[in-house]
C-alpha cells in the first residue's frame, strides 16, 4: 500500500472532515483489496476475531450487502440488524441499542439512519468504530469513495475532470459526499436540476449550478445521475415526472450531447426511464456495475483501516 499518510480515525462519519491525502489513502488501500478479489481464495485474516454489526434503520440493497461481503472477506463475524427486527420498534433509543451491541463486544457498527448526524451521535458515545452508511440527507461517505475510485480507475486521475451531478441534490447525501470528495481531489463540479432541488446556495460550496442540462452535457467527463428522493421530500418540487424527464432525464436523444468517453454513473437504486433511459443504464458508457464492484474494495479498505484503529 503506497500511501504517505497514516490513518488515525476509528470512525468514518463523512468526507467533509477528510483531507485529500486521507481520501487518496483509502483509494490506494482499496486498490490492494481489489487484487484480493481476483484470487482463488478471496479472504484475508485482517479482521479475524472482530465482530461487525450492520445496523440498517433505513432500507438498503447495495450498501448493506457490500459491507456484509467486505466484512466476510476480511474474516470478521457479521450480524445484520434492521429497524423492523430490532427493539427500536418497541421504543428503545439508538444510543441504548448501540450500548447493547457494544456490551456484546461489537467492534465495528455500520449505521444507516434517516437522521443526519446519527453516526456522529453514536461515535461520540460508544468505543466501537462507527461507519456511516448514509445518514439522512447529510453524507454517504463510502458511496462517494467508490464513485471516485471508479472514476480514477477509468480516467487515471480525478484532478482536472469536470463532473456533473444531476437531479435531486437538495435531499441527496450522495451528492454532498461527492461534492466534498471531488473538490478536495481537484475536480470541477456542476450541479444540474430544477431550481427547487438545486438552489444557487450550493455555489457557496465551490461548485457551479445550472438549470440547463443540455448546455452542461457536452462539457463533462462524468455525469452522475441521482434518483428523486421522494422519501425525504415533503412537497412537490417539480410539476410532474414527465416534466422532469423532459428537462433533466438522460434520454437517448440527450445522451448524443455527451462526449464518447464521458462516463455515466448512478449510485442506485435506479428509476429506469426517469433519471436515465434504461438502455443507457446498461450501455457502453455506463459504469454503474463497476461502481457496485468497486464498492466492495472500498468497504474492505474502510473496515480494515477503521477496524485496525478500534482494535488498538
Ligand atoms: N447507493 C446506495 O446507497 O444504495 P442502497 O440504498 O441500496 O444501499
Amino acid at each position: 500500500m503506497t500511501a504517505d499518510v497514516r490513518w488515525n480515525r476509528k470512525d468514518l462519519l463523512g468526507i467533509r472532515e477528510l483531507s485529500a491525502e486521507e481520501i487518496t489513502f483509502i483509494l490506494d488501500t482499496a486498490d490492494a483489496f481489489k487484487q484480493v478479489g481476483t484470487r482463488d481464495v478471496k479472504k484475508v485474516p485482517a479482521l479475524r476475531g472482530k465482530t461487525l454489526v450492520n445496523f440498517f434503520v433505513e432500507p438498503s440493497t447495495r450498501t448493506r450487502t457490500s459491507f456484509e461481503l467486505a466484512a466476510t472477506r476480511l474474516s470478521a463475524d457479521v450480524i445484520n440488524i434492521s429497524a423492523a427486527t430490532s427493539s427500536l420498534t418497541k421504543g428503545e433509543t439508538l444510543k441504548d441499542t448501540a450500548k447493547i451491541l457494544e456490551a456484546n463486544h461489537a467492534d465495528i457498527i455500520v449505521l444507516r439512519h434517516s437522521s443526519a448526524g446519527a453516526a456522529q451521535f453514536l461515535a461520540e458515545r460508544v468505543r466501537a468504530s462507527i461507519i456511516n452508511a448514509g445518514d439522512g440527507a447529510h453524507e454517504h461517505p463510502t458511496q462517494a469513495l467508490l464513485d471516485l475510485y471508479t472514476i480514477r480507475a477509468r480516467r487515471g486521475a480525478i484532478a482536472g475532470l469536470h463532473v456533473a451531478i444531476v437531479g435531486d441534490i437538495l435531499f441527496s447525501r450522495v451528492a454532498r459526499s461527492n461534492i466534498f470528495a471531488l473538490l478536495k481531489l481537484g475536480a470541477r463540479v456542476t450541479l444540474v436540476g430544477p431550481s427547487t432541488l438545486v438552489p444557487r446556495a450550493f455555489e457557496q460550496l465551490g461548485v457551479s449550478v445550472s438549470h440547463r442540462l443540455d448546455e452542461v452535457l457536452p462539457t463533462v467527463d462524468v455525469v452522475n445521475l441521482l434518483r428523486i428522493q421522494h422519501e425525504r421530500q415533503r412537497k412537490e418540487y417539480f410539476p410532474s415526472i414527465g416534466e422532469y424527464i423532459r428537462l433533466f432525464g438522460l434520454t437517448k436523444a440527450r445522451a448524443k450531447l455527451l462526449r464518447p468517453d464521458c462516463l455515466i454513473m448512478h449510485p442506485g437504486p435506479i428509476n429506469r426511464g426517469v433519471e436515465i433511459d434504461s438502455d443507457l443504464a446498461d450501455g457502453v458508457q455506463s459504469v454503474i456495475l463497476d461502481q457496485v464492484t468497486n464498492g466492495l474494495a472500498i468497504r474492505m479498505a474502510v473496515l480494515y483501516l477503521c477496524g485496525g484503529i478500534s482494535a488498538r
